[in-house]
C-alpha cells in the first residue's frame, strides 16, 4: 500500500476513508471543496503527546509545542466556519519531565485561533497509575497523579451555536443528552495489546463527541487515526468520515478494523 500520491485514499469502507501521510499534507490537499471532500464539521482525536510512545520523535516540549501550534493551525483552516473540534490530551504528564498538558494545549488552542468552550473530564478508572507514589508516606517528593484525561472541546469561531438547517437532524437519544451534558464521563479505557496500538482511546468516547456534537451528515475527521478508532464510532453512528494516519502499519490496522464493521 505504498503511495506516490497523497490524494489517493489508502482505504475507502462506503462512507469512511483513510490516508496514509502526515496530517499536514494530507488533510489541506483533501478538503476544502475545492478538492475531493468538503471541510470538516467535527474533529475527535488525540494528537501525540510527547511521551515517548513509538510513533514519537524525540522532541524538546518547545519543539513540541510548536507541532501542537501547526497540527492546531491546519485542522482550523480545514474546518467549516462551524467547526468543532474535540481534542482527548491528559490532564498532565511525568514522561520525560513534568508538564501540564491540558494547559499547554488549551494555550496552544487559542494562540492557532480555535475558541476553547467546555472540557469534559474523563474518568478512565485507571487504577494502575496509583503505583507512582514519588515518596511514600513522606513530604519529601509525594508524586499526586488524577486518574483522569480530559476532552477540550473548542470551536473555530466565537459563536458555538450551530444553525439548525434543513437536513441536519441530531441523532443523539434524550436519555443520554441529559446524562452526558455533565461533564464528567465515566468508561474504561481501551487496552493497548487488545487493538495492537500503543495509545487507542476506546470508541465509546468518539462516539459521545460523535453524538453529542455533530448532525447526521456531518463529515467527521482524525487527523491522528491511529487504529481508527474516531472512523469506527462515525461508521456506529451513521457518519462519513476520514482518518489520517502517518504509520503505514496502523493504516493497515486501522483498515482491518473499519472492514470488520461491515
Ligand atoms: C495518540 S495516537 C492516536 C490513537 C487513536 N486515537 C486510536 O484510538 O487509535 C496518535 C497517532 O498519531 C499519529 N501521528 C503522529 N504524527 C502524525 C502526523 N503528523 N500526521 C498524521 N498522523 C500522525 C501516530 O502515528 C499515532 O498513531
Amino acid at each position: 500500500m505504498a503511495l506516490t500520491d497523497i490524494r489517493v485514499p489508502s482505504y475507502i469502507g462506503t462512507r469512511t476513508r483513510l490516508y496514509s501521510g502526515d496530517m499536514r499534507t494530507v488533510l489541506p490537499s483533501i478538503t476544502g471543496g475545492i478538492n475531493e471532500l468538503p471541510d470538516i464539521d467535527l474533529y475527535v482525536t488525540s494528537p501525540p503527546y510527547n511521551v515517548g510512545k513509538g510513533y514519537e520523535s524525540k522532541a524538546t516540549h518547545n519543539q513540541w509545542l510548536k507541532d501542537c501550534a501547526e497540527w492546531f493551525s491546519v485542522m482550523r483552516a480545514c474546518a467549516t466556519e462551524s467547526g468543532r473540534l474535540c481534542l482527548n490530551v491528559p490532564l498532565d504528564k511525568r514522561t520525560p519531565s513534568p508538564v501540564p498538558v491540558y494547559a499547554d494545549c488549551v494555550e496552544v488552542l487559542r494562540q492557532s485561533g480555535w475558541h476553547v468552550q467546555q472540557t469534559i473530564i474523563w474518568n478512565e478508572q485507571n487504577v494502575s497509575r496509583r503505583t507512582a507514589w514519588g515518596s511514600f508516606m513522606s513530604a519529601s517528593a509525594p508524586i499526586v497523579i488524577a486518574p483522569v484525561e480530559v476532552i477540550i472541546v473548542a470551536s473555530k469561531h466565537k459563536l458555538w451555536t450551530r444553525k439548525t438547517e434543513k437536513n441536519k437532524v441530531s441523532t443523539i437519544r434524550q436519555r443520554d443528552f441529559v446524562y452526558w451534558t455533565n461533564g464528567m464521563w465515566t468508561f474504561p479505557g481501551e487496552s493497548a495489546k487488545r487493538i495492537g496500538h500503543p495509545a487507542p482511546f476506546p470508541i465509546e468516547l468518539a462516539r459521545r463527541c460523535i453524538l453529542l456534537y455533530s448532525f447526521a451528515d456531518d463529515l467527521i475527521c482524525d487527523p491522528f487515526a491511529g487504529s481508527g478508532t474516531t472512523c469506527i464510532a462515525a461508521h456506529r453512528t451513521g457518519r462519513e468520515s476520514i482518518g489520517i494516519e502517518i504509520d503505514e502499519t496502523y493504516v493497515h490496522l486501522a483498515a482491518g478494523r473499519i472492514s470488520g464493521e461491515g
